[in-house]
C-alpha cells in the first residue's frame, strides 16, 4: 500500500517507537497519522509539533467504548483508516512467586493482559471494521495491521511472565487474523523489537539497561527508533509481507536476567 495520503492509526503514539512512527510517516512517507494515548500532555504535544495532518484522541486501548469513539473521531476527522500500528502497551515486572514465596496476585498479570494483548486486538478489530469499507488500492488491498510484540515474547527474563506472554500474544493473533482479514484485503503484520532507547527503556535501572546493551549482537548499540518507524513502511508497502512477525532486534537473544 502506498502511504502517501493515506490515513494511520497509531496506539501509544505520543511516545517512543509509536511517536518515531508517527513522525516518519508523516514527514518523510506523507501520511495523516491519528494518535491513540493517554498520555494527553504528551498526545497533544505531539500533535501540535506534527501539525494538522496529525490527530491526537485520548483512547483507552484496553476499552471498546473509548477505541469506538476514537475511530469514530478519527472517520469524521480524516474520512477512513487505511493502516494502523499498535504500540500501546505498558511494561512491569511479574514473577511467578513474590519474595515471600508466594503466589503473585493476579491483578498486575490481568492489567498487563488488558493493556498490551486485549487492547491489540480491540483496536485491531475496530479498525479493520472501517478498513473493509476502503476501495482496494491496486484491486487487492484495503488495509495494513502493524501489531508490536517484543522480543520478550521469545526469551522472556526472569520477571517477564506477564509481559512476555502478552507479547507472545500478540504474535499468535498474526496467522489467524492474517487468513481471516486476507479475504478482505487486510494483512496483519507483527514486529518484534530488541531494545530501543524510549521512555519505556528509560523507566528501567541504568545499571539493568547496561547489562541489556551487552546481550546486543550487531550492530552492538541500542536500536534507533528511526529504524523501528522504516520497518512499519516497508510492511505498510510490500504488499507480499502477510502473517509475519519480523524481529528487528540486532540478533539479540536476552539471557535469564
Ligand atoms: N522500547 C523498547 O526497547 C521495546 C522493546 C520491545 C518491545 N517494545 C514495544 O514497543 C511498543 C512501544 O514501546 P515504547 O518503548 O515506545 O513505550 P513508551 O512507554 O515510550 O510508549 C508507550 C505509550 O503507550 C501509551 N499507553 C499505555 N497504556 C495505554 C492505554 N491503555 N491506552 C492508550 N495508550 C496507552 C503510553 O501513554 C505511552 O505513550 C510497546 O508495545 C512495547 O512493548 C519496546
Amino acid at each position: 500500500m502506498q502511504i502517501q495520503d493515506k490515513v494511520i492509526v497509531i496506539t501509544g503514539g505520543a511516545s517512543g517507537l509509536g511517536l518515531a512512527a508517527a513522525r516518519y510517516m508523516l514527514e518523510e512517507k506523507g501520511a495523516k497519522v491519528a494518535i491513540f494515548d493517554l498520555n494527553d500532555a504528551a498526545g497533544h504535544q505531539a500533535a501540535e509539533q506534527l501539525g494538522e495532518r496529525a490527530f491526537y484522541v485520548r483512547t483507552d486501548v484496553s476499552s471498546e467504548e473509548s477505541v469506538r469513539e476514537a475511530v469514530q473521531a478519527v472517520v469524521s476527522h480524516f474520512g477512513a483508516i487505511h493502516a494502523c500500528i499498535n504500540a500501546a502497551a505498558i511494561p512491569g515486572p511479574s514473577k511467578v512467586l513474590g519474595k515471600d514465596g508466594k503466589a503473585t496476585p493476579l491483578a498486575k498479570f490481568a492489567q498487563m493482559t488488558m493493556v498490551n494483548l486485549v487492547g491489540v486486538f480491540n483496536v485491531m478489530s475496530q479498525c479493520a471494521e472501517q478498513m473493509v469499507t476502503n476501495e482496494p488500492e491496486a484491486g487487492e488491498e484495503r488495509g495494513v495491521v502493524i501489531n508490536i510484540s517484543s522480543g520478550a515474547a521469545f526469551e522472556g527474563q526472569i520477571g517477564q511472565c506477564a509481559y512476555s506472554a502478552t507479547k507472545a500474544g500478540v504474535i499468535g493473533l498474526n496467522i489467524p487474523a492474517a487468513r481471516e482479514l486476507g479475504a478482505v484485503g487486510v494483512r496483519v503484520n507483527a514486529i518484534a523489537p530488541g531494545l530501543f532507547f524510549t521512555p519505556m527503556v528509560a523507566t528501567l535501572d541504568t545499571k539493568v539497561v547496561e547489562a541489556l546493551k551487552l546481550q546486543v549482537e550487531a550492530p552492538k548499540r541500542l536500536g534507533d527508533p528511526r529504524e523501528f518507524a522504516h520497518c512499519c513502511a516497508f510492511i505498510i508497502e510490500n504488499a507480499y509481507i502477510n502473517g509475519e512477525t519480523v524481529r528487528l532486534d540486532a540478533a539479540s537473544r536476552l539471557r535469564a536476567r
